[in-house]
């Protein structure tokens, strides 16, 4: 899966790809993540990216050119999704993670200010996005959710341990019913870890799990 995230603040991205899982699965060629700050394409000298909006009104709009040109710079062979992270967008659901992850490429528009000249939203984008019912600064967190969600699902990303998480919709559903885990100590500041766990029962554990399956 080839991940093209179009930026004006490329390094909020640095951690999160650098660590852990998804820096495994970038190391593994699972998945390559092409970070382009649209910024680098304003052609005026103070390198512009937005401007005051056409009809009036508060805040600042997004400009269409630097934004045409960085998507014109991505390579565009493979079959390619264009996302744009918007609080405005379809709610973000392990289903749409799901569709989204059989794509071979998908381009990120992480939107700021007050919004982004419709023309990119008309022309370059096929579908919006909001990962819940609040407003961030930016798209950068709501990009890294969805990068996360989908990596995860790409083959060979999760190990063999944990490829059982590596399921459908309706399985990742299912998996939110959840019996209670714990490991080592057996007793931790007074607090003991239920007997039957230590009893090596696995009849008896297994009916204690189920008995406590929560929602
Ligand atoms: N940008 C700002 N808030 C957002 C949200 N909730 N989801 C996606 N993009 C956003």
């Amino acid at each position: 899966m080839n991940f093209s995230i179009l930026t004006l603040f490329p390094e909020l991205f640095t951690s999160f790809l650098s660590e852990s899982i998804i820096k495994r699965a970038i190391k593994s060629k699972k998945i390559k993540v092409d970070l382009i700050n649209f910024r680098d394409f304003a052609k005026d000298k103070h390198h512009t990216v937005d401007d005051t909006p056409y009809g009036g009104g508060a805040g600042m709009v997004l400009k269409c050119e630097p934004i045409f040109d960085a998507f014109a710079s991505i390579n565009s062979r493979l079959k390619t999704r264009t996302v744009f992270l918007t609080p405005q967008g379809k709610r973000l659901t392990q289903a749409r993670v799901e569709k989204l992850a059989k794509y071979d490429s998908i381009t990120l528009l992480c939107g700021h200010y007050e919004g982004v000249d419709q023309r990119v939203r008309d022309e370059l984008i096929d579908e919006e996005i909001s990962i819940g019912d609040y407003v961030l600064t930016g798209g950068e967190l709501p990009a890294m959710v969805l990068i996360d969600a989908i990596s995860r699902l790409q083959p060979g990303v999760l190990g063999k341990e944990d490829s059982h998480l590596q399921d459908s919709f309706t399985k990742a559903l299912k998996r939110k019913k959840e019996y209670p885990h714990y490991t080592k100590p057996a007793e931790f500041k007074g607090l003991k870890v239920p007997d039957v766990l230590l009893s090596g029962n696995h009849a008896e554990i297994e009916k204690w799990r189920k008995k406590h399956l929560k929602p």
